[in-house]
């Protein structure tokens, strides 16, 4: 049994230690909000954060999160409020939709590290979370308005 805290509350898993954290956050917890890509660490999509920092739960097993905290995207904010989320809508970042998730939790890992990260650092540290339909600078102007109002 694997034990952890997820968004805050105390949760465990009865799955083999190797099982990827990503199927027990989705298929066991119900929090569908993290999403399932590509499987290998290459798109971002399922990108939660663990103990504060941002991981790719497709390839983290879950037995390796025995007593961390993690969060999803449900327990980012109270209401769906985080900086980043009103910047998200403000900027209408999303089109089909499916990575972005994982580019918002991406992105609250960079600003809670780099407050007012330039437009370089922002590309640089979301270079690794894919967007099919190339939302690109939308999710730049996101997060540049989520660092100047925060
Ligand atoms: S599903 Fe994990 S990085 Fe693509
Ligand atoms: S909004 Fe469609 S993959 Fe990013």
């Amino acid at each position: 049994m694997t034990k952890f805290t997820i968004n805050g509350q105390a949760a465990e898993s009865a799955a083999a230690p190797e099982t990827p954290l990503l199927w027990v956050i989705r298929d066991d917890l119900g929090l569908t909000g993290t999403k399932y890509g590509c499987g290998v660490a290459q798109c971002g999509a399922c990108t939660v954060h663990v103990d504060g920092r941002a991981v790719r739960s497709c390839t983290t097993a879950v037995g390796d999160v025995e007593g961390a905290e993690i969060t999803t995207i449900e327990g980012l904010s109270n209401g769906g409020d985080h900086p980043l989320q009103r910047a998200w809508v403000a900027e209408q970042v999303p089109q089909c939709g499916y990575c972005q998730s994982g580019q918002i939790m991406q992105a609250a890992d960079l600003l809670s590290n780099n407050p007012s990260p330039s437009r370089d650092e922002i590309r640089g540290a979301m270079a690794g979370n894919i967007c099919r339909c190339g939302t690109y600078p939308r999710i730049v102007r996101a997060i540049e308005r989520a660092a100047k109002e925060g």
